[in-house]
């Protein structure tokens, strides 16, 4: 497919409302644990996204029939044909690790190589593989290739070291297969946790303590097919406020849980928006000039996200004030700074900790998306900026939002999706 951009013409205000899509981070588990259910899965409220087709490709890799339909995907699993993970696929997206705890519970087996996704610096599956050795695995490793076997899975009482997201979802569902009861100590706290167990359960399993620090998981052996819908996306739904926040206006998001947002949403307000909360419906409304906030610091849930830091970054570096974000969970989650400079920002990173000292506007540039929130980021300075920006990159924002465009367009934010060589073609007016 040809390379993509989108160009966004900036400076008006936003208004209107968005249905939030699916949560990414949610279905991408899901979408995994289902090959450990009998029959059919049917998963709705599912976000149309790369990293969604990818999750498809590897359930029929091995050997499960997986169909999309807008948002529905159905998921059949009559005997799985494999227990290898293609390289292409691991690299493509860091979700397909989520494939190891239901390979191991379903196949004895799981053979993978390291994930890949966005650059945020070093990201090690050391806690997801300790996680499964306490479980009975033996894992061996040669020419990149992972090996994980396990004739019999048994519960055990694991402690993670932190509370990972991803080794607690592999813990969940490898667990939930094995034999006897898992305690899970130090669990990461997440609502798509609460989701994944909230699934699981719905399939036979029989989890208890999902969302607090303590989850147990009682093995039941076998799994069946079920019907569920993904739970709405809390890092989209921020984005498109953050967006609102930046450019002013009043932005609507409708479909979300507010009180899965609680951090977050207090810094819109502490930087001087307006919310209104009511029914799934979070309405922002900034009329007067965006205030920066002291001090941000990203941990996990229910901290301030780390997947928010960079549209919350892009939103305040045209506010009145200075910020002091610290990145707790990723080392290079600045990647997208360089890029807002481009646009007349005034950002200092020092190691973890970037200082936003607010300027009076941003203005258009041509920019690149370097990973999925990083992206989305560089598109809310372009809602706010002066003029045209071309936001290059588009594979990125693509992995994580079903239609970027389609909702600035709706929000009055006028954005056009162009084939890179039309784009700078029509920028120089050259048609040669
Ligand atoms: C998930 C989310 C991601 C979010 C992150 C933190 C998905 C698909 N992705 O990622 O969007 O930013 O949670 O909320 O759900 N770590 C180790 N060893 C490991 C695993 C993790 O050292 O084996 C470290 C990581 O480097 C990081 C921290 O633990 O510093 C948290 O990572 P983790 O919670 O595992 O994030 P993900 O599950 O990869």
């Amino acid at each position: 497919m040809a390379e993509e951009l989108l160009r966004i013409r900036g400076g008006s205000t936003l208004h209107g409302e968005v249905p939030v899509q699916g949560a990414k981070n949610s279905a991408l588990p899901l979408m995994a644990a289902a090959l450990m259910c009998s029959g059919e899965t049917v998963l709705h409220r599912v976000p149309r996204l790369t990293d969604i087709r990818t999750a498809g490709r590897i359930l029929e890799g091995l050997g499960c029939a997986c169909r999309t339909e807008e948002n529905t995907a159905v998921i059949r699993q009559h005997g799985l044909s494999g227990s290898e993970i293609p390289d292409a696929e691991m690299r493509r997206m860091r979700s397909s690790i989520m494939f190891l705890g239901p390979l191991l519970g379903s196949a004895q087996e799981c053979i993978l190589t390291m994930p890949g996704g966005c650059e945020l610096g070093p990201r090690p599956i050391d806690l997801h593989l300790d996680a499964m050795r306490r479980l009975g695995a033996e894992i061996s490793e040669q020419g990149g290739r992972i090996c994980c076997r396990a004739k019999r899975l048994r519960g055990a009482r694991i402690t993670l070291p932190l509370p990972s997201v991803g080794a607690t979802e592999n813990v969940l569902t490898a667990a939930a297969v094995a034999e006897g009861e898992t305690v899970l100590c130090n669990a990461a706290r997440e609502p798509e946790i609460c989701d994944l167990a909230r699934f699981l359960n719905q399939c036979g399993a029989r989890i208890s303590g999902a969302g607090g620090g303590t989850v147990t998981v009682a093995g039941v052996g076998t799994l069946h097919g079920t019907e569920y819908t993904v739970m709405p996306d809390r890092i989209a739904a921020m984005t498109w406020l953050c967006a609102g926040a930046a450019a002013g206006g009043c932005v609507c998001v409708s479909g979300a849980v507010p009180q899965e947002m609680e951090t977050a949403l207090s810094v819109l307000e502490a930087a001087g928006c307006r919310l209104r909360i009511r029914d799934g419906r979070i309405e922002l409304r900034r009329t007067g000039v965006l205030r920066g906030v002291r001090y941000i610091r990203t941990m996990p849930y229910p901290g301030f996200p780390t997947d928010d830091q960079a549209p919350v970054c892009a939103m305040l570096s045209a506010a009145r004030g200075t910020t002091v974000m610290e990145e707790t969970l990723f080392e290079s989650r600045y990647k997208y700074v360089g890029e807002l400079l481009r646009m007349g920002a005034d950002i200092r990173i020092s190691g973890r900790t970037a200082v936003i000292t607010g300027v009076p506007a941003l203005h258009g540039a041509d920019v690149s998306a370097m990973d999925l929130r990083g992206g989305a980021a560089l598109g809310i300075a372009a809602a706010a900026a002066s003029g045209e920006t071309l936001l290059r990159g588009l594979g990125h924002i693509d992995r994580g939002y079903e239609d970027f465009a389609g909702v600035f367009n709706s929000l009055g934010c006028e954005t056009v999706r162009l084939p890179v060589f039309s784009a700078s073609t029509e920028k120089t007016g050259c048609t040669a």
